[in-house]
């Protein structure tokens, strides 16, 4: 059963009760009401309403249909590891994973394109999407860019900045002026870009840092809230990309780079909680917090064995934002629940699909074990 779905109410459709003429007409009526209310939810009623579905079909007309992939962050390989907490943020939240010891995690890499074969030298952008298994049988699913800001801070702006680099057919690139006009009605995409274009990109998977982007709450066992924004900070010693496009390095060479580095032994990252004032942006994730807040270390990520997607590992896995456990709770970021409507769209089309084998194909799994 997808993810998201839940099984349906059971009625008693015979013998009808008595009253049934009545409740005929309001059983007829209620119906009415439920079918406005699916229309109304799928956007039927409205069609220029945007929706989850209007969002997903857009990916699908600029990268095409790649059937049981992902429609965005399409390429990628499959990770297991562990999360050693050193207990710092027990304080800050009663999550039974910021007590001290050690949780169990799976998740992915990916590129942020929604093209699962494009070449490695064409994309930007590198993502780690985690699963944390709690000792008390909770979860917490997070996924991470390696970028400062996110360009857009709501579901709209992030349609229209869709619509706005879209190919042109004429020449197959983006149209300019049309994204000059996106970015002189979006202020905050134009300074978020100059954020993200200040800072290099990582030679590889294994030493780029991940941001959440989006805020969330730390809320502690005295119910004690606190504004938070995490990071998996790389150990291993950042190298700047020089060049991106035009490269002869190999198609996937950040994913052959990452299978390599982890046959050399296991790769970490540091989970650091940011902690944000009462003047900081919770709502807008294209605005970093400032360099002088508070940071808490709250644990040492070890990956240690990759796998080729296959059913079963984080091929089957929506890594929703919003699979919380209790003591990390969503801010108010509209792009939470955005983004887990349209992940949850995403899944379904592609969990009904047969998907074709992945571009990354990891020859053997280190140490026996898979994800
Ligand atoms: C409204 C804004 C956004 C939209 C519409 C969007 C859309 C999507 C979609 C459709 C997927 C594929 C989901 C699946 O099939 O499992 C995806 C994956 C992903 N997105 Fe977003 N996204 C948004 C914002 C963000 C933000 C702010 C981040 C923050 C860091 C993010 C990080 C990721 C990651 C890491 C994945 C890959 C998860 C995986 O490996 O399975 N996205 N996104």
């Amino acid at each position: 059963m997808p993810e998201h779905d839940h099984p349906p109410s059971r009625y008693r459709l015979w013998p009808p009760p008595r009253g049934a003429v009545m409740g005929l007409a309001v059983t007829g009526l209620a119906t009415a009401c439920i079918a406005a209310g699916f229309a109304y939810v799928g956007g039927f009623l409205s069609p220029q309403r945007l929706t989850q579905a209007r969002i997903i079909d857009r990916f699908e007309q600029f990268n095409g249909i790649h059937p049981g992939f992902r429609r965005n962050h399409a390429k990628g390989v499959c990770i297991a590891g562990s999360f050693d907490s050193n207990g710092n943020g027990a304080v800050l939240s009663k999550a039974a994973v910021f007590e001290r010891g050690i949780t169990p995690v799976t998740g992915r890499f990916a590129v942020a394109v929604g093209k699962p074969f494009v070449p490695d030298n064409e994309t930007e952008v590198r993502s780690m999407a985690l699963s944390f298994r709690l000792r008390d049988g909770e979860e917490w699913r997070t996924g991470m860019n390696d970028i400062p800001v996110f360009p857009v801070r709501d579901a709209k702006g992030f349609y229209q900045q869709m619509l706005a680099t879209r190919p042109d057919p004429a020449t197959g690139k983006p149209d300019p002026a049309r994204m000059q006009a996106f970015l002189a009605a979006h202020p905050e995409t134009a300074k978020a870009l100059q954020t993200i274009k200040a800072r290099p990109f990582s030679t590889g998977f294994a030493n780029a840092s991940y941001n959440s982007l989006d805020a969330f709450r730390f809320v502690n066992a005295a119910g004690v809230s606190t504004p938070v924004r995490w990071s998996m900070e790389a150990v291993d010693p950042f190298v700047a990309e020089t060049t991106t496009t035009g490269s002869p390095k190999d198609v996937n060479y950040l994913f052959d780079d990452l299978i390599a580095r982890l046959g050399k032994g296991p790769v970490q990252w540091r989970l650091v909680a940011t902690i944000g004032t009462a003047d900081d942006a919770t709502a807008d994730a294209t605005v970093a917090w400032p360099d002088t807040r508070q940071r808490v270390t709250l644990g040492t990520l070890t990956i240690d064995r990759i796998a080729t997607e296959a059913p079963g590992n984080c091929s089957d896995v929506n890594f929703d934002p919003l699979v919380l456990p209790a003591g990390i709770a969503p801010s108010d970021d509209p792009l939470l629940s955005a983004r887990s409507a349209t992940y949850s769209n995403s899944y379904r089309r592609r969990a009904a699909e047969a998907k074709t084998p992945s571009e990354v194909q990891v020859p053997s799994a280190p140490k026996g074990a898979t994800p």
